[in-house]
């Protein structure tokens, strides 16, 4: 019987434990997954609390990705160089963290446009947190450049500085990624906004899209946001942000258990629990 779980805050709407139950129905483990919503003012006590207890994973939401890691017994190279956790697996007691929020995200893309990417791709992603973070290192292994648009810049700058050198594009504006759009063949979203109960906002102005080019959005509250439906009017192609989740969570499952999952077969029951 596996004890699994989240910990994270808020955690209110999370599809995880409908997600990770349905793993175990595919694959015949036994199992529980719980939400377990901690206190960010009291997190290095119940964190030490958590360490006692009879658990065998756990996955992080925010925002505890990067505040996870110094509580930690090891970590995998891509996850202490990205500086985000997003599963953690315990054996015999010891904490290991992992990210699959990249491999997932890149998967879930995959799944749906094999094409996509290409190597001369030029990428925008818009936002620097543990998200973009994610994304930006699963992309840096595909030898494309990444321009990071966020709206701290500095926060770019520092993204950008930790990414292996040939993938390393520019720090843009959010003013200068919407003057500039026609020149990537793939745009990710990774912030916040657009998310519900804000479901009117868009980070850029989206204008003047290349022809063929891909956009993401990492938000799935709404299923379809402000940023998707402008992209398809604009002629874009896109990716929806439930995907990401659905496909890192199988990762994080697989680190678990050594199943291999079809993901794709909860696409559907996802979308109707979302609408
Ligand atoms: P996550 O781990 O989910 O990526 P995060 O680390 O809190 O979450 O990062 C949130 C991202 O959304 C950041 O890039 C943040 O921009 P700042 O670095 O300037 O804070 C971005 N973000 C959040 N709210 C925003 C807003 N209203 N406008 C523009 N960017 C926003």
């Amino acid at each position: 019987m596996l004890h699994l779980g989240l910990i994270g805050s808020p955690l209110g709407h999370s599809l995880s434990p409908w997600l990770h139950e349905n793993f175990m129905e595919q694959t015949g483990v036994e199992g529980q997954y719980k939400l377990m919503e901690l206190d960010p003012e009291q997190f290095d006590a119940e964190i030490n609390q958590l360490k006692g207890e009879d658990i065998d994973g756990f996955n992080i939401t925010v925002p505890f990705k990067r505040k996870i890691i110094p509580y930690l017994d090891s970590i995998e190279e891509k996850a202490r160089k990205l500086g985000a956790v997003n599963t953690v697996v315990v054996t015999n007691g010891k904490w290991r963290g992992y990210n699959t929020d990249g491999a997932g995200y890149l998967e879930s893309v995959n799944s749906i446009y094999p094409d996509v990417p290409s190597s001369s791709s030029r990428v925008l992603i818009i936002g620097s947190g543990g998200a973009a973070r994610g994304v930006a290192f699963a992309l840096s292994e595909l030898s494309l450049t990444i321009d990071v648009a966020n709206r701290t810049s500095q926060k770019a700058i520092e993204l950008l500085e930790d990414l292996p050198e040939s993938s390393r594009g520019e720090s843009v504006s959010l003013n200068e990624a919407s003057e500039q759009l026609e020149i990537y063949d793939w745009v990710i979203q990774t912030t916040s906004v657009g998310m519900s109960p804000n479901d009117g906002e868009i980070p850029i102005e989206i204008r003047n899209v290349k022809q063929g080019a891909l956009f993401s959005d990492i938000v799935y509250k709404p299923l379809k946001t402000q940023f998707l439906i402008r992209a398809e009017e604009q002629g874009a192609r896109i990716h929806y942000g439930h995907l990401m989740l659905l496909y890192q969570a199988a990762y994080a499952f697989e680190l678990w258990t050594g199943e291999k999952l079809a993901p794709q077969e909860l696409i559907r029951g996802m979308e109707s629990k979302l609408e």
